[in-house]
């Protein structure tokens, strides 16, 4: 048996913005983005495009791909930190557009880390559950809203856009594959390196808060630059050994798309050749919780994986949240 992927999807939002455009809005450089992070650009959704919009999007081209049907779907499960509204679920939002009347929905918050989590939490629910054969599962932000356009500490590195997976148990006996190991970890004592300091219940939204911009992303940009490379480049070590493969048998390292210094540290220390590691950061900045599944979906699309490659997913986020899984396509 196995839980395979037999449909991806991902969807952008067609505003562009560029290192130029941001040094019209606060003291930096396209060369200081570029050098710093790697990213020339960003995709910013419209104000009517919500993050279920997005998903949406992405959804419907990972269901097309996988011929699915909207009342085929199981589960619903989107990973994300900018939800439409803080209840209901994004998912079930989505699952109103999709009229996917058949699925559980829920939403899944581990930050950027929530795609990975999300697909071994819904690899253990298909594995245990006969009910659960085909599950839809998205990495959606819109990060333009939580983004302080008045502190270049930040605003240069965010980007909002979704991608999307259909998920199938196949029991067949040539259906191996699927997600051979997952690694989730998290860390609350690094909880204040990454956050929104108000909007929730600990510091509900007031006029003060608002004043002191206190419902933008901050984030200790040095400090998680540091445990993302070692605990990144770990994650995949620990999944590697308890598949018992090897690194150089590895087809596509994606890891999250937050800086691609930190892209690159990671497939250093892993020792994979640099061809091997994907990277799109240049063109969608830090999507959060989209990135790896966007990157996994350009993979798809432009026919660069094919059956059998193992494919290995790292992310690093708030929380602090880390992991990786290891697939074979
Ligand atoms: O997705 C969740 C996980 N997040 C991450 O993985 C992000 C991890 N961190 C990073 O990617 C990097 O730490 C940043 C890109 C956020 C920052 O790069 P850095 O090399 O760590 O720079 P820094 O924060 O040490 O700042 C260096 C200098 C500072 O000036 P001084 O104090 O040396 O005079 C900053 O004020 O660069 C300055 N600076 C900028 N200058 C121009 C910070 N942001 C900017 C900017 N433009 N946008």
């Amino acid at each position: 048996m196995g839980i395979k992927i037999i449909g991806t999807g991902s969807y952008v939002p067609e505003k562009v913005l560029t290192n130029h455009d941001l040094e019209k809005m606060v003291d930096t450089s396209d060369e200081w983005i570029r050098t710093r992070t790697g990213i020339s650009e960003r995709r910013i959704a419209s104000e009517t495009e919500a993050s279920s919009d997005m998903a949406f999007k992405a959804a419907s081209r990972a269901m097309e791909m996988s011929k699915t049907k909207p009342d085929e779907l199981d589960l619903i499960v989107v990973a994300t930190i900018t939800s439409d509204r803080i209840t209901p679920s994004t998912a079930c939002i989505l699952q109103g557009k999709l009229k996917a009347h058949n699925a559980a929905c829920f939403d899944l918050q581990a930050a950027c880390t929530g795609f990975l989590y999300s697909l071994e939490v819904v690899n253990a629910l298909m594995t245990s559950n006969p009910k659960f054969k085909k599950a839809l599962i998205i990495g959606v932000e819109k990060l333009s809203v939580i983004t302080d356009w008045k502190d270049r500490n930040t605003c240069v590195l965010f980007g909002d856009g979704a991608g999307a997976v259909i998920l199938e148990k196949r029991v067949g006996k040539h259906d191996i594959g699927g997600i051979l190991a997952s690694k989730l970890a998290s860390n609350g004592d690094f909880c204040e390196l990454i956050k929104v300091p108000a909007g929730g219940s600990s510091n509900p939204t007031s006029a003060e808060t608002v004043k002191k911009r206190q419902h933008y992303l901050s984030m200790e940009g040095q400090e998680v630059f540091k445990l993302a490379v070692n605990e990144m480049a770990k994650a995949c070590q620990d999944v590697l050994l308890r598949a018992k493969v090897d690194i150089s048998e590895i087809r596509w390292l994606i890891p999250h798309q937050a800086n691609l210094r930190i892209i690159k540290a990671v497939g250093n220390k892993l020792e994979i050749p640099e061809e091997k590691v994907y990277i799109n950061v240049h063109r969608y900045g830090n999507t959060s919780a989209a990135s790896v599944v966007i990157a996994l979906d350009e993979i798809v699309r432009t026919g660069k994986i094919n059956r059998g490659d193992y494919i290995l997913l790292t992310a690093f986020g708030a929380g602090i949240t880390w992991g990786a899984n290891l697939l074979r396509w």
